[in-house]
């Protein structure tokens, strides 16, 4: 069963982790299970980051390049503009970008892009999960259907969930390691074995009923978020008066 392969590879640390996307969100994801012992691969399309990164320098003020280099020396990350080695990868996690339009409808180009390249590389036996903030149903009614273009069955053949990324960038309080982890999986499958990896590397990970509440969760949180600068900024006009 792909659960109990998988469950498997993770607990031995023998899971390859792909991570695509290696901006605010993934790269010190992907250093952080690298750190672990992880072998990790991470994907991008800009050629200039893959170079930097692959030299041992950071683009990311949270991810000391002493970090990247000691991963890459180790032969625990390597990043790459070739996506064919998705192929290779038993955990793929996207962290692409979902800026809104000028329509304030988000963006999907880039998970569709991402989601083309897995269906690609897809084989058998793989955890696909999505932490790019986005709107409930993505994971299952976008990306589910995307893979299952390339013969696979949830369950059966891969799993796939939504995690999402809830880091405040720069905050030197709460990093990956230390940001409670909202899990959701498409299926009950797809949560526990996303929630066993998020434990390798957080030291509390939340499991909800579904991919959608996962989804929707993030969305309350970036709106409470909006709402509490809002007041914080009336608050401050009228304080000062
Ligand atoms: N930065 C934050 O504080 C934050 C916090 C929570 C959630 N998020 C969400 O996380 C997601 C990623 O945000 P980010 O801040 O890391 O973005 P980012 O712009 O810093 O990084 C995204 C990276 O993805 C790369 N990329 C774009 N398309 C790609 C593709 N098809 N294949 C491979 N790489 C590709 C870009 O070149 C870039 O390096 C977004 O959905 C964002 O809303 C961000």
């Amino acid at each position: 069963m792909v659960k109990e392969e998988l469950k498997k590879l993770i607990a031995d640390k023998n899971a390859r982790i792909g991570v695509i996307g290696l901006g605010y969100v993934g790269l010190p994801l992907i250093v952080e299970f690298a750190l672990k012992g992880y072998e990790t691969v991470g994907f991008e399309v800009d050629e200039k980051k893959v170079g930097t990164l692959n030299a041992g320098e950071s683009h990311i003020v949270d991810v000391p390049s002493e970090n990247v280099r000691k991963v890459f020396d180790a032969n625990k990350f390597h990043a790459t503009t070739d996506f064919s080695e998705l192929n290779g990868c038993d955990v793929i996690i996207i962290c692409v970008p979902t800026p809104l339009r000028k329509t304030k409808d988000p963006d999907m180009s880039y998970i569709l892009a991402a989601g083309e390249q897995i269906k690609k590389y897809a084989r058998r036996g793989q955890l696909v999960i999505l932490e790019s903030t986005t709107y409930p149903g993505t994971t299952d009614e976008v990306l589910q259907p995307m893979i299952e273009e390339a013969g696979l069955k949830l369950d059966e053949d891969f799993l796939l969930a939504f995690s999402p990324e809830r880091v405040d960038p720069g905050n030197p309080q709460f990093q990956t390691h230390n940001i409670t982890k909202v899990v959701g999986g498409v299926g009950k499958d797809s949560t526990e074995v996303a929630a066993q990896l998020y434990a390798e590397i957080v030291g509390d990970v939340h499991a909800v009923s579904s991919a959608r509440v996962a989804e929707a969760c993030k969305l309350w949180e970036n709106t409470f978020r909006a709402s509490i600068s809002e007041w914080r900024t009336k608050w401050q006009r009228f304080a000062t008066r």
